[in-house]
């Protein structure tokens, strides 16, 4: 285990416990607020992620962006990681053996940000994160509890690209997140 960031940070940027350090520009570590009640898991860098070593940069982060803007949440508050830190050559999903190879990172990650509510975008956040008998169409939009961290599955917001319609859901998913940090917030 990692006991500082630094040491995390320096031991991801050498990492080669996977294929996918072969084709890296920049490993993608996390952005945001170190110290966020709130915290994002998506899936894997793409080549814009890839290029710039910053999550949820290119066509899909802005979408992101926006759905922060129109319900109030500041993307510098909140810390936005994935699952894996290296990019999946033509933004294949992540092989299991490299999720399992990257988590070690996430989990230090969880660890020293110490959110108390995390939001996993798309199903191999979900799958990785909360198990394989989890799904997104079937769990998103619902909170689940584990170790004293909530959890809400929602779409990944590429998928809302490929399909508007799950925009108002995915909309819906988030709101419920800013309530519950108003309330968390309060007590
Ligand atoms: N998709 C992800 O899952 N993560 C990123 O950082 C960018 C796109």
């Amino acid at each position: 285990m990692y006991n500082t960031w630094e040491e995390l940070e320096s031991e991801c940027k050498k990492c080669k416990k996977c294929r996918l350090y072969s084709n890296r520009t920049n490993v993608v570590i996390g952005t945001g607020n170190k110290n966020a009640d709130l915290m994002f898991i998506g899936e894997g860098p793409g080549a814009d992620e890839d290029r710039e070593g910053i999550p949820f940069v290119g066509k899909a982060g802005k979408l992101m962006n926006m759905a922060f803007e129109g319900i109030g949440i500041k993307r510098e508050d909140v810390y936005i990681a994935n699952i894996v830190k290296c990019r999946p050559p033509g933004n294949r999903n992540p092989e299991n053996d490299e999720a399992t190879a990257c988590m070690d990172y996430l989990r230090a990650q969880v660890i020293f940000v110490k959110p108390k509510v995390i939001v996993l975008l798309g199903n191999i956040a979900l799958k990785n994160i909360l198990g394989n008998t989890y799904g997104i169409t079937k769990d998103r939009g619902k909170w689940v509890e584990k170790k004293q961290i909530l959890y809400m599955p929602t779409f990944h917001p590429a998928a809302l690209l490929r399909d508007e319609s799950k925009k108002i859901l995915f909309w819906k998913d988030l709101q419920e997140v800013k309530l519950k940090m108003e309330s968390i917030n309060k007590n």
